[in-house]
């Protein structure tokens, strides 16, 4: 593999800055520029793609094609881990459009500080420096050969920004207050620290992910006691946080064999379409760890039925196809999974079908006081009209940090 030259990916990386210009993804001259002048191929250097078959294959990035993924709106995957039975994907490097949606979406100024959480490749540290100035940059990420990688990276290209090795949920307390915090991991909730670590009237932009799929990108503002803001229309998915002496999740229970027939009126695609509903449905009782996936007819492998299975052996199957609004649901095991999904989408429906920018976080220090049912009238939160929906539990992980999620009347 030969370096490619600077007019190789300069006039490449121009493109894509226009690009996302043209889609509305970057608006600020300033970051416009900064996507022009970074080098993205130095900070991927090697990448994989699926092929037709599903199976990950590495890309030679420095080919005419490979540029040309490099300098795409895409996200690539860095690293591959071999799980015997399948591939995992690790780090990657986040699609460039929604990196700059985000960036814009923080109204970053001149001279503000920004820590972001997740350094992977450099690439948006890179972003950053050429935007603010490296002295205003610091990133943290979990894995120190990540960050030994990045900083390299950085170096080669003149930039200095402060890297760490860190677990992220506790921020960089050395260097705050920050002004901005972007986090390119998803959390179940905001830790207090990063609320700490900012400056009053200071933004957060992070993936909260209550459970997987069940949350997307929420902005936040600091409050002097709380962070409050709502979530986005763009939907983000990034890779959850991870922490070093996690607990092995405990191994999953044989699913049960004691079932339970009934229909359903609730179609299990809204389950799907509407991702809100996944959320709402944290805030129904479904159970912690609650995988979704699809039954495929073994023929045609095209879906045939919406699953749901829990840890402790519990599931649900309903059928794509209804008749007369009716669908088959088989279930199995103590805990009715179904009920939990056919309450939120009630309440989801009974609200008028809102979507993402109707709801918000609010993150508070000290616990929040206890919170009335959705259908009870509840005060206005932070003059912002909102009501509060019953809070969930959090894991002890976080347990400074209490969430509720408000909707605006
Ligand atoms: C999507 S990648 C980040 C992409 C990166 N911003 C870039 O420009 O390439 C997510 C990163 O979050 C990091 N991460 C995961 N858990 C973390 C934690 N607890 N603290 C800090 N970083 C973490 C991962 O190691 C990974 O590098």
């Amino acid at each position: 593999m030969t370096a490619p030259s600077a007019a190789d990916w300069a006039a490449r990386a121009q493109r894509l800055a226009d690009l996302l210009a043209a889609q509305g993804d970057v608006h600020h001259p300033a970051w416009r520029s900064a996507v022009a002048a970074v080098p993205r191929h130095v900070f991927v250097p090697g990448a994989y793609r699926q092929d037709d078959t599903g199976t990950w294959q590495p890309v030679d990035v420095t080919s005419p094609a490979g540029l040309d993924l490099v300098y795409s709106p895409t996200t690539l995957l860095t690293a591959l881990a071999d799980r015997g039975t399948h591939q995992e994907s690790l780090p990657s490097s986040t699609k460039p459009d929604l990196m700059l949606r985000m960036l814009e979406a923080l109204d970053i100024h001149d001279g503000h500080k920004v820590l972001e959480i997740g350094t992977g490749t450099g690439y948006n540290a890179a972003v950053l420096s050429h935007r603010l100035g490296a002295n205003l940059v610091f990133s943290v990420d979990v894995d120190t050969e990540l960050v030994d990688s990045a900083r390299r990276r950085l170096h080669r290209i003149g930039f200095r920004p402060t890297l760490a090795t860190a677990d992220g949920a506790g921020g960089l307390p050395g260097h705050a207050p920050f002004d901005r915090i972007i986090a390119t991991c998803s959390v179940p909730t905001v830790p207090w620290a990063w609320a700490e670590q900012l400056c009053v009237g200071g933004r957060i932009l992070v993936d909260v992910k209550v459970a997987p799929e069940a949350g997307n990108l929420v902005l936040l503002y600091r409050h002097p006691d709380r962070l409050e803001g709502r979530f986005t229309t763009r939907c983000g998915s990034f890779m959850t946080m991870r922490h070093h002496h996690e607990d092995a999740p405990a191994p999953p229970q044989p699913r049960s064999e004691h079932t339970r027939r009934r229909t359903t009126t609730i179609p299990p695609h809204p389950w799907w379409d509407h991702r809100v509903s996944r959320l709402l449905a944290q805030f129904q009782g479904l159970p912690a760890g609650v995988h979704i996936g699809m039954h495929l007819d073994p023929d045609t492998r095209q879906p045939t039925a919406s699953f749901l299975s829990a840890p402790d052996g519990c599931w649900a199957t309903v059928r794509l196809i209804s008749s007369r609004g009716h669908y088959d649901l088989i279930e199995g095991g103590p805990t009715a999974l179904w009920d939990s999904v056919e309450r939120a989408h009630q309440v989801w429906l009974e609200h008028e079908q809102p979507d993402w920018t109707r709801f918000g976080l609010t993150i508070t220090r000290l616990p929040v006081m206890t919170c009335p049912p959705m259908d009870a009238v509840a005060p206005p939160v932070s003059g912002d009209g909102g009501t509060h929906l019953p809070l969930r539990r959090l894991p002890t992980r976080y347990r400074d940090a209490h969430i509720s999620l408000t909707r605006s009347s």
